[in-house]
């Protein structure tokens, strides 16, 4: 691997010693770190070097998955970092980090390849790649790279703005976007995996009646009150995780796997998906927002008596989604996706459900959180549902892998300068154009706000989004009751239409 310097905006902040430190401790210990390697850390708070590593320490005694057992080993990766204040305001820090990058690269004798990675606010996106450019930061004679995390942009518009920013200073192949899910083996391995299975299972005859989406948990807003009522369910998980999982997913399907080809494909999926008319919202979108319950016991406040939330926000927790794909595959295949907060259990899973005539169905259920794992369950008339597995094969392929953490892998990739598990921006695009009329709609009122109880699964609508089709949402545990009784009775509507 080429040497690089890695120069870490909000060094200072929770992601920096949550999951960038753990994720290239493990790298270093896994030797997929390059062998010069310096790392310069940036926030407002003074530090010195030796108070910045010692923090880092901290962050890896208590975050590293694997534990730190060579305490030697740890002094020389803590060797590899600076700290330098910079405020992303103020030019003349940029000047002065030049100084700092420039005399690390001489006196570790360093080719100038340098990862910005921006573990800020997204507010600060633009400011940032604009000052690398004027400093002269970017202008070395080695690669430039510029890591960024969702979101990006608010919406289409201020994603397409933002991006005409950030291409003053990077061009498209120089910027590596974040999509955490895209990190997750499970994820980069489903199609694959699924295609592997389908085939051993010879489920040619069968035909895929639905594809059902879930990203849902237990969690309420917690301490992102400022954030998240600005984003909601629809821009924090729907625009990209679960339309990255959706991407994902129809990747294989029904026979397509050239990694290099990845970009394009997704392209063609996001290209391919009905769109959806903001006047016509309603029949294809729930929109919810969770009220008060009880979750795992313990009673819960509603949305809007958390901290920080207004009492009358319409704010929304909860998105289900019917969606299509115009493709001579899947054009009879609806496809569901809901993603949700408060909700009666924390599980990422994919539900596949094939008919066959004069059989009943049949499920393949991709599970990528909290367990990884590939299953079947068949009902066959006559008898009792049974759970299979049938991907020990592929489980066993993929357990060591699901030990590691999306960001250990991204990271290693946006080092050796692999994009395939970054969203590239023609999805970013495409994926905000798809979900601008549904902004719009929520924007104009034209959709209700269903108000669910915490600890169920969303607002009943969910549920009959479903069975207009003949379908049902699987594996929801429905004798779930909490203090509501059942579900439904404290649901309020409130919109225009
Ligand atoms: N935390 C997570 O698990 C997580 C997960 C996914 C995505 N993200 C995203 O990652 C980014 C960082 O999140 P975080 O949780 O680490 O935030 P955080 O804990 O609030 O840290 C923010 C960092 O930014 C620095 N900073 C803030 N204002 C600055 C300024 N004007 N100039 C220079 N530095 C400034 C802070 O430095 P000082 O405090 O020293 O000023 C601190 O290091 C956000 O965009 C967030 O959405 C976070």
């Amino acid at each position: 691997m080429e040497p690089a310097t890695f120069v870490l905006f909000g060094a200072t902040g929770d992601l920096a010693k949550r999951k960038i430190y753990p994720a290239l401790y493990q790298l270093f210990i896994e030797d997929k770190l390059p062998s010069s390697f310096s790392l310069i850390g940036l926030g407002r708070r003074e530090l010195s070097d030796e108070t910045f590593q010692s923090n880092v320490e901290q962050s890896l005694l208590t975050f590293s998955r694997s534990g730190v057992k060579d305490a030697e080993g740890m002094k020389k990766f803590l060797r590899a970092f600076r700290y330098q204040v910079l405020e992303v305001n103020r030019k003349e820090d940029y000047k002065k980090l030049l100084q700092m990058v420039e005399e690390r690269e001489q006196s570790l004798n360093l080719v100038p390849n340098r990862m910005f990675y921006l573990s800020v606010g997204p507010e600060f996106f633009e400011t940032i790649a604009a000052n690398i450019h004027e400093s002269g930061l970017g202008s070395a004679n080695g690669w430039k790279r510029l890591v960024i995390e969702k979101p990006f942009g608010h919406d289409l518009l201020s994603a397409r703005q933002l991006n005409l920013k950030l291409n003053q200073a990077f061009n498209e192949t120089e910027i590596y976007r974040i999509d955490h899910y895209l990190g997750k083996p499970m994820v980069q391995q489903m199609g694959q995996l699924l295609h592997a299975s389908l085939s051993e299972l010879d489920f040619s005859s069968r035909k895929i009646a639905s594809v059902q989406i879930s990203a849902i948990e237990t969690l309420g807003v917690e301490e992102r009150a400022g954030y998240y009522d600005h984003a909601g369910a629809i821009r924090d998980m729907f625009q990209n995780h679960m339309l990255q999982l959706l991407m994902m997913l129809t990747i294989e399907f029904p026979n397509r796997s050239k990694v290099d080809e990845v970009g394009k494909i997704k392209r063609q999926i996001m290209k391919s998906l009905v769109p959806i008319n903001k006047m016509d919202v309603h029949n294809h979108i729930v929109r919810g927002q969770y009220g008060s319950g009880v979750i795992k016991g313990e009673k819960v406040v509603g949305y809007r008596d958390e901290s920080g939330i207004a009492s009358d926000s319409q704010n929304d927790t909860f998105i289900a989604a019917r969606l299509q794909i115009k493709d001579p595959f899947w054009k009879d295949t609806p496809i569901y996706i809901r993603t949700g907060k408060r909700l009666n259990e924390k599980a990422t899973k994919i539900v596949i459900e094939f008919t066959s005539e004069g059989s009943s169905k049949d499920l393949l259920i991709i599970e990528i959180g909290p367990n990884e794992a590939i299953s079947i369950q068949r009902s066959e008339a006559g008898k009792e549902l049974s759970n299979e597995d049938i991907a020990a094969r592929s489980q066993l392929n993929t357990l060591e892998e699901g030990a590691k953490d999306a960001y250990e892998i991204l990271i290693h990739d946006a080092l050796v300068g692999d994009k395939t598990y970054f969203a590239h921006w023609d999805e970013v695009e495409l994926s905000w154009e798809w979900v601008q009329p549904l902004l719009d709609a929520y924007q104009e009122n034209l959709l209700p706000l269903h108000i669910y109880p915490s600890g169920t699964y969303g607002p009943d609508e969910s549920d009959k989004l479903l069975a207009r089709d003949g379908f049902h949402w699987w594996f929801d545990s429905k004798n779930e009751l909490n203090n509501y009784g059942t579900k439904g009775e404290s649901y309020t509507y409130e919109y225009n239409t």
